[in-house]
């Protein structure tokens, strides 16, 4: 399992040493949340932000697009030295355009889901995205409850793609993790539970190990054929 911190639940004040922080602490990637007001109801930073931290870490930054029209900033957020870009479906009237934008400047692309939007949604893009993010919590702020009935999506998105790469993002901590490495996820985003634990670095070992613990107990429920 991939952990990915989202820097929403860092101190801004010191967002350079948060990211080195959590570098040190294990992370494999960042998560970087951009809202806008309109798509969801709060703010956050954009791609100067993103660009004024990128280098105070090596690990790919994964930027995930809380926007209208996110087509109108793909390149903004490109130059700023975004790794992979996540957009809403619900946000976007050309989805094939807009992934096209990230991928011919060589960042990968993935498609988000709101937690009330069915899969079918991302389906036709399949063949051109590099992950799926599905949701966990509504859109727009930290620290809100894992919704168990989301995994139901994840194994969707596995039943048609088995090897996509499935995120997950909200409410996750080293109990929901389990679930959600049993539905089949590959990568947790995490906010408040990294960023609120005293040992960040125990808590991201903590997490790989409970992830790691579900899927092998569920290797060990399968019935022999
Ligand atoms: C919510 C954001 C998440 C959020 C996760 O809209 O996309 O990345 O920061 O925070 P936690 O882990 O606290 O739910
Ligand atoms: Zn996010």
């Amino acid at each position: 399992m991939l952990i990915a911190p989202s820097i929403l639940s860092a101190d801004f004040s010191k967002l350079g040493q948060e990211i080195a922080d959590i570098t040190h602490a294990g992370a494999d990637w960042i998560h970087l949340d951009v809202m806008d007001g309109r798509f969801v109801p709060n703010l956050t930073f954009g791609a100067p932000v993103i660009q004024a931290v990128r280098g105070h870490t090596k690990l790919p930054f994964d930027v995930h697009l809380m926007i209208e029209d996110p087509h109108r900033y793909i390149g903004d957020f490109c130059d700023a030295g975004a790794d992979i870009i996540s957009f809403h479906v619900e946000a976007e009237r050309d989805i094939a355009g807009t992934i096209a934008a990230i991928k011919q400047r060589g960042v990968r692309a993935a498609l988000a889901v709101k937690p009330g939007t069915a899969m079918e949604s991302v389906f036709p893009y399949l063949d051109e995205i590099s992950m799926v993010l599905v949701m966990t919590v509504e859109p727009g702020f930290g620290g809100q409850e894992y919704q168990p009935g989301m995994m139901q999506k994840v194994q969707a998105v596995k039943a048609r793609a088995p090897r996509m790469q499935v995120q997950i993002d909200g409410g996750v901590n080293v109990e929901t993790i389990r679930p959600s490495a049993a539905a089949g996820v590959d990568v947790c985003v995490a906010g408040t539970s990294v960023f609120g634990a005293q040992d960040r670095k125990a808590r991201i070992a903590q997490l790989k190990q409970a992830a790691c613990e579900a899927k092998q107990q569920q290797v060990g429920q399968t019935p022999l054929p």
